[in-house]
């Protein structure tokens, strides 16, 4: 079984190839057109995806030696995401499966981000709790097999993602701020500033009150001292990321102690955090977990989680119709 996946849900444009549940190839084209705005801009990352697309399939197919004609289904992600980005991955993936006459597996792109922890050992055992942060979502999911996922807690409003690059925005540093304020962060005392935290009942996050309070601090620093952000970057970036890993591990905690689970699991973009991965590690020593931190690679954006995520789904026969269309706030 040899399934190609698409994967242009917001600015990377992305294809693998998966045979029977083992990565061949997985190619990302990260696009570099947003940077001078400070964020995404939906419109010039789907024209961005239509120029990406071709090569980056043609790609993943030579690297994983697979001829079209040897493919056997072709999978895309139908969302959560941008419209205009999900339509131009959802358009070549129905072209393509139409053409070669095969079927299409529509992929959730937040269950992607948990299953990319099966494409390399050690795999996590069932059930497993995960941590998912990305720049659209923060959830904590209860894994109970390969597609039977419940979300637990989630954010009330912004994503912590958005909460670092917002704030990175905030520093003066491009988008996206997150990987810049991990960087920087490293240099930083982490104890130097503390800034207010909003504690959402139960299992849920909220990320826009700190996001805010941030942006007073600065403005009433700034007001005193106009190179306050430059004399103080390092400690700056640790400060506020120490803050927002102590908001995410504060609920994984919570969340562990709840279901008595200790196999724990982190996901998505944020989960390349070097400061998240080291936490996680200490307090999965102290606690007894076991954790499962994916390959850099496989936290951002990529499609070999999309084809990670439809191999389970093919192994069922769960595939969809060519008149499926992109669901932009795809739930489960
Ligand atoms: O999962 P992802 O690639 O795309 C979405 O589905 O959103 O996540 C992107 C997010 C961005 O907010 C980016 O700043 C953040 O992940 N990110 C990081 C790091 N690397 C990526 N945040 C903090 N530290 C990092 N090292
Ligand atoms: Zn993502």
């Amino acid at each position: 079984m040899n399934i190609l996946a698409i994967e242009s849900s917001c600015d990377d444009s992305s294809a693998a190839v998966i045979q029977n549940g083992t990565l061949l190839s997985n190619v990302v084209a990260s696009q570099l057109v947003h940077q001078q705005y400070g964020g995404v801009v939906p419109e010039l990352a789907s024209r961005a995806h239509q120029q990406y697309i071709v090569p980056v399939v043609d790609e993943a197919l030579r690297s994983a030696k697979i001829a079209k004609k040897d493919l056997t289904a072709i999978a895309f992600t139908r969302g959560p995401g941008l419209l205009g980005s999900l339509l131009v991955g959802t358009s070549f993936a129905k072209a393509l499966a139409l053409a070669l006459d095969i079927p299409l597996i529509d992929v959730n792109h937040m269950q992607a981000h948990v299953l990319a922890h099966f494409i390399e050992n050690p795999k996590p055992q069932f059930p497993f709790l995960c941590l998912t942060v990305s720049g659209g979502h923060t959830q904590l999911v209860l894994v109970r097999d390969y597609l039977d996922l419940e979300i637990i807690g989630q954010t009330q409003d912004d994503a912590v993602g958005e909460a670092f690059d917002k704030t990175a925005k905030l520093l003066q540093l491009s988008y996206p701020g997150g990987p810049l304020i991990d960087r920087h962060a490293r240099d930083g005392n982490p104890d130097r500033f503390r800034f207010p935290t909003t504690d959402m009942p139960g299992l849920d996050f909220s990320f826009s009150g700190i996001k805010t309070a941030f942006m007073y601090f600065l403005r009433d620093q700034t007001a005193k001292n106009p190179g306050f952000i430059e004399e103080n970057l390092p400690d700056l970036c640790a400060s506020i990321q120490a803050t927002l890993i102590r908001m995410l591990m504060q609920k994984l905690r919570k969340a562990a102690a709840q279901t008595g689970i200790t196999y724990i699991a982190i996901a998505g973009g944020v989960s390349a955090n070097s400061g998240l991965r080291e936490e996680l590690q200490k307090t999965g020593a102290e606690l007894g977990w076991t954790v499962f931190i994916p390959r850099f690679e496989y936290c951002t954006d990529n499609a070999g989680m999309i084809a990670m995520a439809a191999h389970f789904k093919a192994l069922r026969g769960d595939f969809c119709p060519q008149t499926v269309s992109p669901m932009p706030r795809m739930a489960w």
